[in-house]
């Protein structure tokens, strides 16, 4: 294909997609290493807030995503490719705005303070500690965080692949 074809994800799709994903290449680390880094600086609160924010970046993507329809794929790319990546992609949405729900829904029940990076109060949900949602959205946070890293893994495996081996225009859509 040459380069003139090349339809890219349009701007606001393509900040935001590299926004969030550093955001939550960040956010997994610091809920992974909080113990480790906790001498450093205020980890979880610095989690809590950057989570928030992917949040609402999150939904605003959404929302973007289904007003303006991704640039097509290669013709070369078999049924099952295709669908195994729109699969993920939309897990990947899904789970965009269900980590950190569920961190926010299991942090509203507990007893610190939730700020945005010391600039306003975020508000509680009305949760009680110890309760079912609240021990469900704990044990969905751990759970769906941890699941990130294979997911990405395979995402930017199938990016590198499409990119290096194949040498299509998959991935320079996104950059
Ligand atoms: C996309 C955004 C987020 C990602 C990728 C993420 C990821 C993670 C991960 C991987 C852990 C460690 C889990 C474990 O040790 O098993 C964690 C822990 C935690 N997260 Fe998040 N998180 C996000 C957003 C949030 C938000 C918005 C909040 C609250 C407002 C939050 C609150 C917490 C808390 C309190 C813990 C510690 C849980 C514990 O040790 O018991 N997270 N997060
Ligand atoms: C870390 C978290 C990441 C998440 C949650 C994520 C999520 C997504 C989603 C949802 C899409 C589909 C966009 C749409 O059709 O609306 C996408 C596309 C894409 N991502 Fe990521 N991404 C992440 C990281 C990365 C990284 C690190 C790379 C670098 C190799 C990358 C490369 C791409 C490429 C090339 C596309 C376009 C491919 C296509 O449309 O099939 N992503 N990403």
């Amino acid at each position: 294909m040459n380069a003139q074809a090349l339809v890219r994800y349009n701007g606001v799709a393509r900040t935001l997609h590299w926004v969030i994903a550093i955001g939550i290449i960040i956010d997994i680390t610091l809920g992974l290493g909080h113990d480790a880094m906790k001498d450093m600086f205020p980890v979880m609160p610095t989690h809590k807030a950057i989570g928030i924010t992917i949040l609402a970046l999150s939904l605003f993507r959404l929302l973007w995503r289904v007003i303006h329809s991704a640039p097509p794929l290669p013709a070369t790319m078999a049924g099952w490719q295709i669908g195994l990546a729109h699969g993920l992609h939309w897990l990947f949405y899904f789970m965009m705005i269900a980590v950190p729900m569920s961190g926010w829904i299991m942090s509203s029940a507990g007893q610190y303070p939730l700020e945005w990076f010391g600039l306003f109060d975020i508000p509680k949900w009305p949760v009680t500690k110890d309760s079912p949602l609240a021990e469900a959205a704990h044990e969905a946070h751990e759970l769906m965080g941890k699941l990130f890293i294979p997911l990405i893994i395979l995402h930017v495996g199938a990016a590198l692949y499409h990119h290096l081996l194949l040498k299509d225009d998959v991935a320079r859509r996104m950059l």
